[in-house]
Order: structure tokens, then C-alpha cells, then sequence
């Protein structure tokens, strides 16, 4: 057999190295190649809720669960960020494993400060994030010549656990294609506060749960639709809002699969 990682000539992870790394939305074999060497290669795995199991298996280091979920204790961004610098300091090869990119709404460019303020090496691994490849396996083409040329990702909670403030009229001017997470449970505000901006209320838009994960479910409905079509959505979930979704009737292959 091909020894894969030698032929692609793939850096390994040292001793008194961090990396960050992005897991993916969901399906395992989203993972990267550098991401799956990772996996094997470290001593450590500090990693968030999101990864799939079924990588975590795959590595035969310590786990240290350090994300947030229902009856386990949250760590603390602090903490985290100093329990890598700890281990990296002890001379582990260590891995932090994250869901989707560790970049985008996802505190890595925080605990990639710390390191580098530590004096700690490290390297960035990106990672398919949910807002992108979550929308691929839902059939939504994030850009698409016909609907869109940009695209606008925003977090739809605020540090006050309430809906982000922002200024919705440039928010509605701006890209004709919004990627909101973390925002379920403010679908319905965020399409009321978009209408009064002056987005049309029959605007495709589309709640995308669970993407990329065998529970994967996809509600299509209308920029007015959207708060009832969220309101008992799965909570892991990413609304877009575009004439782009409208492609999802044509293009969802994962149900036909
Ligand atoms: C803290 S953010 C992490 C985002 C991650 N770093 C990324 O790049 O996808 C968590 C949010 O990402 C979105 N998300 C992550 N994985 C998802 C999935 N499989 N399906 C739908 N949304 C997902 C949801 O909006 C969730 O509330």
C-alpha cells in the first residue's frame, strides 16, 4: 500500500509543537491530510465537542475533552490556551483539534496569541468550515455565478449570550448571500430586523443542522419562514439567507445518496 503521508511529503508534528487543527463540520473524511497525521503523530489531543468520534479513535495519545457541553464542566478560553502552552513546554507533540476551521468562529486565533506570545512554535491547519462545507453537503453552492459574487459570515451570538449588534441596513446592502452561526435561536429576530433593512421576505433562506453528520437535516423556507422553519431545528446549525439556496432543489445529493 502507498504510504500516503511519505508520498505527499507532509511535515511532521514535533516535540514542544502545537497544532491547530480543523476537524470539519462532521463527515470524518472531511478531515485534511496534514490534519490526520496530526491525529496520529500526537501525544496530546485537547479537543472540542464537535469532532467527530470516529477521528478521536483514531489517536492513540491522551484526550483531554476542553469544549463546552451540556453536564461537562466548560473549560475556559484562559485555561485551554494555558494548558497548551503547558504541555507544549514539556516537550509533547500536542494537537488541538477543533471543529470546522479552527479560524473562523472558532477562539483559534486566541489561542494561537498565546502560544505565540509563549514563545511556543506552532502551526495552523485549516479546516472546512460549517458555513461552506456544511452548506456543500446540503446541495447550497456557497457562491454561484447566477446568485452571488460574495458572501457575508457573521456570528449570530453576541459575548452577552444575546444576538450580535450590528448594523442591519449595511448588513442587507452589503453581499447578497449572509452565513450566519451560532444563530438558530435568533432566526426568527435576525429575518424580522433584515426585512425592515429592506431584504425581500420571500428571500431564499435555509437552515442547515447537523451538517455533514448522519442526522443532517435541511429545512428550505423563505426569509419570513425562518423563524417558525428554525424554532425546533437541531440546535447545531447554520441559516443562510440568498437566491444561492434555491439551487439546494436541484442540487441536494446527499439525500439521493
Ligand atoms: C463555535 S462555532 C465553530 C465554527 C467552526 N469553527 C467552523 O469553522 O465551522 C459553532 C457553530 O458552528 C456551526 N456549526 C458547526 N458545525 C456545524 C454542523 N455540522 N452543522 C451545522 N452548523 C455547524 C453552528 O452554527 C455552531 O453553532
Amino acid at each position: 500500500m502507498v504510504d500516503a503521508f511519505a508520498a505527499l511529503d507532509l511535515p511532521d508534528l514535533l516535540p514542544g509543537w502545537v497544532w491547530l487543527v480543523g476537524a470539519g463540520p462532521g463527515d470524518s473524511g472531511l478531515i485534511t491530510a496534514l490534519g490526520l497525521k496530526a491525529i496520529i503523530q500526537a501525544e496530546v489531543v485537547l479537543h472540542d465537542a464537535l469532532v467527530d468520534e470516529k477521528l478521536l479513535a483514531l489517536a492513540p495519545g491522551e484526550k483531554i475533552y476542553a469544549g463546552k457541553r451540556a453536564g461537562v464542566r466548560s473549560c475556559k478560553q484562559d485555561e485551554i490556551s494555558d494548558m497548551l502552552v503547558m504541555l507544549a513546554k514539556q516537550g509533547k507533540r500536542v494537537l488541538r483539534l477543533k471543529g470546522g476551521d479552527p479560524f473562523v468562529f472558532g477562539r483559534g486565533g486566541e489561542e494561537a496569541q498565546a502560544l505565540a506570545r509563549a514563545g511556543v512554535p506552532f502551526r495552523i491547519v485549516p479546516g472546512i468550515t460549517a458555513g461552506i462545507g456544511g452548506l456543500a453537503y446540503a446541495g447550497i453552492p456557497v457562491t454561484h455565478r447566477d446568485t452571488n459574487h460574495a458572501v457575508t459570515f457573521i456570528t449570530g451570538h453576541g459575548s452577552d449570550g444575546k444576538l450580535t449588534r450590528m448594523d442591519w441596513d449595511a448588513v442587507a446592502r452589503g453581499a447578497s448571500t449572509l452565513v450566519f452561526y451560532m444563530a438558530r435561536k435568533f432566526a426568527g429576530e435576525i429575518a424580522q430586523d433584515l426585512i425592515a433593512a429592506g431584504l425581500a421576505a420571500d428571500t431564499p433562506a435555509a437552515i442547515v443542522a447537523n451538517a455533514a453528520r448522519p442526522d443532517q437535516d435541511v429545512r428550505i423556507t423563505t426569509l419570513s419562514g425562518l423563524g417558525a422553519a428554525a424554532a425546533d431545528a437541531p440546535a447545531l446549525a447554520i441559516l443562510v439567507i440568498g437566491e444561492n439556496v434555491a439551487l439546494a432543489s436541484e442540487l441536494a445529493w446527499l439525500a439521493r445518496t
